[in-house]
């Protein structure tokens, strides 16, 4: 969601800042532009639509060796070319890109800009001309700079040139990601590493509330007073190979193909050196202290965190609670008297999700973030950090994440049990090597899930997707992923509620898409598939090796029970691939969505 770049130095900048642009395009935008400074002034170009709408639009002659960068996400007023960004203040000498959202900026603006003509409806708007008229009542542009963040409530990340301030970029931080890249006689700006490891793999973190003054060779560390910081740089663990399609027509099916290898990264990752899964103490003796487990989570994490409970429930023996974020920071339920929070978060950035975060610190309870991203402002702000090491998620729809997650989650559950002297009957790294070997059998049935995308997903307006126990959470993210890319109407739902109101949506050919990998339940689950059957629906069985009857569409290799839900995701992943490529949709970038939500 919104995306910044910035390059100061020496060379051109305007392909640096538009190849960083089509890094962070992964993100989800509607508009992008950039700004360009040079002895002749500072010239904007935005545009609505793609980064190649706005490549078209930049005119090749303009050189500059200073610029600024961003892709828009619409939070305030619609996604047009007067909204892109930057933004300019009303005499064109400051120009501003943002990330984030400024709670305030209508007081603000009654306050302090009654007499600016606004050319836009964005809230950053209100900012840049905050800062023109600071300075024109007499404050230098680093004081008004800082002057008007300390006004700000809300999210933010900014870059913005002075056209009086040669060879400067003025950057701040606030609840939005940014971080400043170090390069030999040039220096960077960039949301996301990712969008100028062309150029750098050298970078420094910034914190809440800091403003950096960044200059060809230098880097000013402040807070909103002044005071100065030190902070040094990392280099960033990233390949150029991670954060490239390869041969790959989209990232999606890449990052699905990868999850054979991510598993068997994660059993080497929480691996001991007897060889045993192993995860820090602190967070062993954080879960063993606590008598309530709450995760927090939105989307595919969320999913991951509804079979998270079953494994802490199962095997641990340790009581959970799964909560959507966005509805429990402003709809607490009475909590437990010791209990210990996690966090799931792909991009470690879901501002839903840090609201909990924050309200939940302040409140002194125990946090633990468990995040593909390491030194993403969730991981940082929790106590401690469960990492993925998934290798970057581009594509918008999560598949490498979540099995990630799901396999994280088995692994803490089971090392909790063992730290609380529960017994496990069931060799857990061996059973996620067989989930492994069973995923690639799975990846390598392209051809024939690509099949049912087209016979049950295709051509229709809906769809349902039915599981009980486990095979339910599955279900709804089988849901999701068919809707957030192939724009089905898609519903995930327990098999024995159906019959309690949504039943009556079941039509003749309504796709009904069912899993059968849980013993217990694979008689009803069959038996509410005979309901809607009756009434018109395809059926589409996906059952585990040796639950398989007569009629599945599609059987899956065998693996333990528990862990079905990491090979069940795969068809799903699949179907949800084909049917979007078959409708014609752009599968890594679906409409209205962002990689990274940012805003609440
Ligand atoms: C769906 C998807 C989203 C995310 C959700 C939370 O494919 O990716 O539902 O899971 O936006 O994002 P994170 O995990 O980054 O907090």
């Amino acid at each position: 969601m919104c995306g910044i770049v910035g390059y100061i130095g020496s060379v051109d900048a305007k392909e640096i800042l538009l190849k960083g642009l089509e890094k962070l395009e992964y993100r989800g935008y509607d508009s992008a532009g950039i700004a360009l400074r040079n002895e002749q002034g500072i010239t904007v170009i935005k545009e609505k639509g793609r980064i190649a709408d706005l490549r078209a639009a930049v005119d090749t002659a303009i050189l500059a060796s200073t610029g600024i960068g961003h892709t828009r996400w619409a939070t305030h007023g619609v996604p047009n070319q007067t909204n892109a960004h930057p933004h300019q203040s009303a005499s064109s000498r400051f120009t501003l890109v943002h990330n984030g959202v400024i709670e305030n900026y209508s007081s603000l603006q009654k306050q302090y800009l009654q007499d600016v003509s606004m050319s836009s409806d964005t809230d950053t708007e209100v900012i840049v001309q905050l800062i023109e008229t600071f300075v024109a009542g007499g404050m230098t542009t680093e004081v008004a700079f800082r002057h008007t963040l300390a006004l700000l409530h809300g999210s933010y990340a900014i870059a913005m040139l002075d056209a009086e301030a040669a060879n400067t970029i003025f950057v701040a931080k606030n609840r939005s990601p940014l971080l400043i890249g170090l390069g030999e006689n040039f220096n960077v700006v960039a949301s996301d590493a990712m969008a100028m490891l062309q150029v750098t793999d050298r970078y420094v973190e910034l914190h809440d509330q800091e403003v950096v003054i960044v200059r060809q060779d230098t880097i000013d560390i402040m807070t909103l007073d002044g005071a100065k910081i030190a902070r040094d740089p990392y280099v960033a663990e990233l390949d150029m190979s991670d954060i490239e399609k390869g041969t790959y027509p989209h990232f999606m099916l890449k990052e699905i193909d990868e999850q054979p290898g991510v598993i068997r990264k994660i059993i080497q990752m929480y691996e001991n050196e007897q060889g045993e899964l192993s995860v820090d103490a602190a967070i062993v003796n954080a879960c063993k202290e606590a008598d309530r487990l709450y995760i927090i989570a939105a989307g595919t994490s969320y999913h991951a965190g509804l079979i998270g409970k079953h494994y802490f429930e199962k095997i641990a023996g340790i009581p959970v609670e799964v909560h959507i974020s966005s509805e429990f920071g402003y709809n607490m339920p009475l909590l437990s008297e010791k209990p210990l929070f996690l966090f799931i978060t792909q991009s470690g950035e879901t501002a839903d999700s840090r609201q909990v975060l924050v309200k939940m610190k302040a409140l002194g309870h125990p946090t633990i973030t468990l995040t593909n991203v390491p030194g993403s402002t969730l991981s940082r702000e929790a106590d401690h950090t469960l990492l993925l090491h998934a290798g970057p998620e581009i594509a918008v729809a999560s598949t490498k994440a979540y099995t990630a997650q799901v396999a994280v989650l088995a692994i803490v559950a089971d090392v909790v049990a063992q730290g609380r002297g529960k017994a496990v009957d069931f060799e857990l790294k061996k059973e996620l090597a067989i989930v492994a070997n069973a995923i690639q059998t799975l990846v390598d049935s392209k051809e024939e899930l690509a099949q049912i995308a087209h016979e049950f997903l295709a051509v229709s307006r809906n769809a349902f997707f039915i599981g009980r126990s486990l095979d339910f959470y599955v279900s709804l993210e089988g849901a999701l992923k068919v809707k957030e890319i192939s724009y089905i109407q898609a519903e995930g739902f327990a098999g024995g509620e159906l019959k309690h109101g949504t039943i009556a949506l079941i039509e003749q050919g309504t796709p009904v898409v069912a899993l059968a990998t849980q013993q217990a339940v694979s008689p009803n689950i069959r038996g509410n598939v005979k309901e809607v059957v009756a009434r018109g629906a395809i059926p589409c069985i996906l059952s585990m090796e040796g639950l398989e009857e007569e009629g599945d569409r599609f059987v899956l290799p065998r693996v333990h029970e528990l862990l079905a839900p990491l090979v069940a995701v795969i068809p799903m992943q699949l179907i949800s691939y084909y049917a979007a490529l078959q409708k014609g949709c752009d599968v890594d970038k679906p409409r209205n969505l962002a990689k990274s939500v940012t805003v609440e």
